[in-house]
């Protein structure tokens, strides 16, 4: 047993010759395992009546003869030209109301019931072809599912899902306020999808009602939640037990994870950071994808060995920074470190994309090199990490109708974004080297002494009682400006801001002020740091609760910008400015501090460290160093570093190179 490492291979694009070359260069790369057949409908049914799986069955023979396991896709993640012309509606309807034509990929209407039934025969195929293969370790049902479709069929299908949801029209028009602009429906063949044709102006976030568009967006991420269903159904015919994914984007707007996540046997994303500066998001971004059931591993189903081509400009990966980055991700809850891909595509978009093999097919390159060395080392590792879990006390909210209601909301501001918010917090509590489970709004959180939950603009259910929970118990919760404002159905609460968060907070709001970037108005904290805050500054009334800090100017200087309330055994804080980074670092680590629950060093910045508890209850301690430069730090623990075999005692200087990894055996 070892951590699977490979990815995704498209042996279809070459002539068999090419394979046994392949082959050679993952022995050499340590290659165990392939993704294979994410687009291959157009090969394995290339005519309404015809399947045809010569091509599929020679690649997963011959991968199952050299060894491999193997990721076995679907491959409904592109239409085949055939289907879509011959049934127009499959194609996609795009939110100015332009019915698409054949091309690209990731393009089927998800409520086709044409798609619906051929993707699904195609699954069943498929499994009922490989199933019972040993070399298939796991189903890997369509690609990266996302986007939206807005034709008549989906129109249809959204006043079923509506009707499911409100039963009566009464009850729908009381959750979108239709009262409001004279939109009280009759009927539900009125409601139409919210669109340029619609409700929308100026694009998919401005719009006149944001109880449809909060409700497309949900009925859109449950139909292609459908689509993976309807798959994964068809696969459970022949294959009782094999576990099923689908590769997700992590921080992906658009669908809403959380709520594919149950139906997923094991979650799996593909991480394609921007820059190579991204390693706290990309940390975030582990945590919210172990997060989705409930802590258990996840797989790294993609990452580039060197660039990626679909951005206007595409760096490389600097040496050392792939196999970081890979155990980054190991050091997370990863437990699977795949590329995309194996062997360069000649043609088409993805041509300039990294790969593990290069148009030249050498091996003597410095990727092949540093793909072949992560690959003896995670051969040398073994399986020690396989299923450890993180030992998390802090929990971080992270609640997708929250992102949707805040960024279609006309006013306070469209400057906030959640995403920006939600990680200037996760950025406070990685530099401070907490593990953290980014976990839903539903999550129990009776295991964490700390809870964050920036901008929980929506507060749905018993979520506040629970918090409540977690400070009257001793813990402490931390929320922030744009939090408790509206219910599920995007209805502000008839209360004081923040709504149901305010007995735990202490305070009311009865105004607050957008700014551009530009304007700054300084917080100043007790014993503590003088900072900026930006965007968003709302003016709290404490009501019971003690200033942390206050602002420095305008007509409100002086009052509170941030306050901590004592509630039971605990504390509810309560961030009410939009505080740069520095800021928000100050005040986690207040809390942290409280609960003693900082990482073994707090002040090394760029140092991450990470904890994985294995099945036998040992300490996996990781240590990630960013810096281009090496750095120097004393032992807090003794350990065996699993990756040089060198013992580490307590009180020694330990010297991690520039992007140097240690993993040690506690
Ligand atoms: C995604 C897809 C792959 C490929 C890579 C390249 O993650 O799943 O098919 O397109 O991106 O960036
Ligand atoms: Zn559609």
């Amino acid at each position: 047993m070892k951590v699977p490492y490979g990815g995704d291979y498209n042996p279809e694009q070459w002539p068999e010759q090419v394979w046994k070359q392949d082959y050679e260069l993952f022995d050499a790369a340590r290659i165990d395992t392939v993704t294979l057949g994410v687009f291959t409908w157009a090969q394995t049914q290339p005519a309404p009546d015809m399947y045809d799986f010569t091509t599929l069955d020679r690649i997963v023979e011959r991968a199952a003869a050299e060894g491999r396991q193997i990721c076995l896709a679907t491959g409904t993640g592109a239409l085949p030209p055939w289907l879509a012309k011959a049934h127009p509606e499959v194609n996609r309807t795009d939110f100015e109301g332009r019915r698409h034509r054949y091309g690209q990929r990731h393009n089927a209407c998800p409520s086709s019931p044409v798609f619906r039934r051929l993707s699904a025969e195609m699954a069943r195929r498929v499994a009922a072809r490989y199933a019972g293969n040993p070399a298939v370790i796991a189903w890997h049902v369509g690609n990266e599912y996302g986007g939206a479709c807005y034709c008549d069929l989906c129109a249809a299908a959204f006043r079923g899902w509506l009707r499911a949801r409100y039963s009566t029209v009464e009850r729908l028009n009381a959750a979108w306020n239709t009262t409001f602009w004279s939109h009280t429906f009759t009927d539900w063949d009125e409601i139409e999808p919210p669109s340029a044709l619609t409700e929308h102006w100026r694009g998919p976030d401005h719009t006149a009602f944001q109880g449809i568009t909060l409700d497309y967006l949900r009925f859109m991420s449950d139909a292609m939640l459908t689509n993976f269903r309807d798959e994964k159904r068809a696969i459970r015919e022949s294959d009782p037990h094999t576990p099923v994914t689908t590769n997700f984007m992590g921080m992906y707007r658009p669908i809403d994870y959380h709520r594919w996540a149950p139906h997923l046997d094991f979650a799996s994303w593909d991480n394609y950071p921007p820059d190579d500066t991204s390693q706290a998001r990309m940390a975030l971004t582990h945590d919210l994808m172990r997060g989705l059931k409930d802590g258990q591993p996840f797989w790294l189903m993609e990452q580039t060995p060197s660039y990626t081509a679909s951005r206007d400009v595409n760096p490389l990966k600097r040496p050392g920074l792939m196999r970081l980055w890979s155990w980054q991700a190991v050091a997370h809850g990863a437990d699977a470190v795949l590329f995309f891909q194996m062997r360069a595509s000649r043609g088409a978009s993805e041509k300039y994309h990294g790969a593990v093999i290069g148009h030249s097919g050498r091996s003597d390159t410095r990727v092949f090199r540093e793909v072949a060395e992560l690959g003896a080392e995670l051969e040398r590792v073994g399986g020690v990490t396989l299923g450890a879990r993180t030992p998390a006390r802090v929990a971080l909210l992270f609640d997708w109708d929250s992102w949707w209601a805040l960024e279609i909301s006309d006013g306070p501001s469209r400057l906030v974004r959640y995403q920006q918010v939600v990680l200037t917090y996760h950025r406070a509590l990685w530099d401070a080297g907490a593990d953290v489970d980014v976990v839903p709004v539903t999550a129990d959180l009776s295991r964490y002494d700390v809870v964050i939950a920036p901008a929980l603009h929506m507060v749905k259910g018993d979520l506040a009682e629970r918090l409540e929970q977690v400070a009257s118990r001793g813990g402490s919760v931390v929320t922030t400006f744009l939090s408790g404002r509206v219910d599920e159905d995007d209805n502000a609460f008839l209360a004081d801001v923040p709504g149901p968060l305010g007995p735990l907070m202490g305070i009311r709001i009865d105004e607050w002020d957008a700014r551009g970037p530009e304007f700054v108005n300084p917080v100043c904290f007790d014993n503590g740091p003088i900072v900026d805050a930006r965007l968003l500054l709302e003016l709290v009334i404490p009501q019971g609760a003690d200033v942390v800090g206050t602002y420095g100017e305008d007509f409100y200087a002086g009052t509170a910008a941030v306050t901590r309330n004592v509630f039971g055994a605990g504390y509810g804080w309560y961030v009410g400015a939009g505080l740069d980074q520095t800021g928000v670092c100050w005040v986690v680590r207040q809390v942290l501090d409280w609960h003693n629950l900082s990482g073994p060093y707090p002040d090394v910045p760029d140092l991450e460290t990470a904890v994985r508890v294995t099945r036998d209850g040992t300490h996996l301690l990781f240590l990630l160093n960013h810096n281009p430069e090496p750095v120097e730090v004393v032992a807090r623990a003794g350990g065996l570093d699993l990756l040089t075999g060198a013992r580490v005692h307590i009180g020694q200087v330990i010297r991690l190179d520039a992007r140097g990894v240690m993993v040690l055996r506690q």
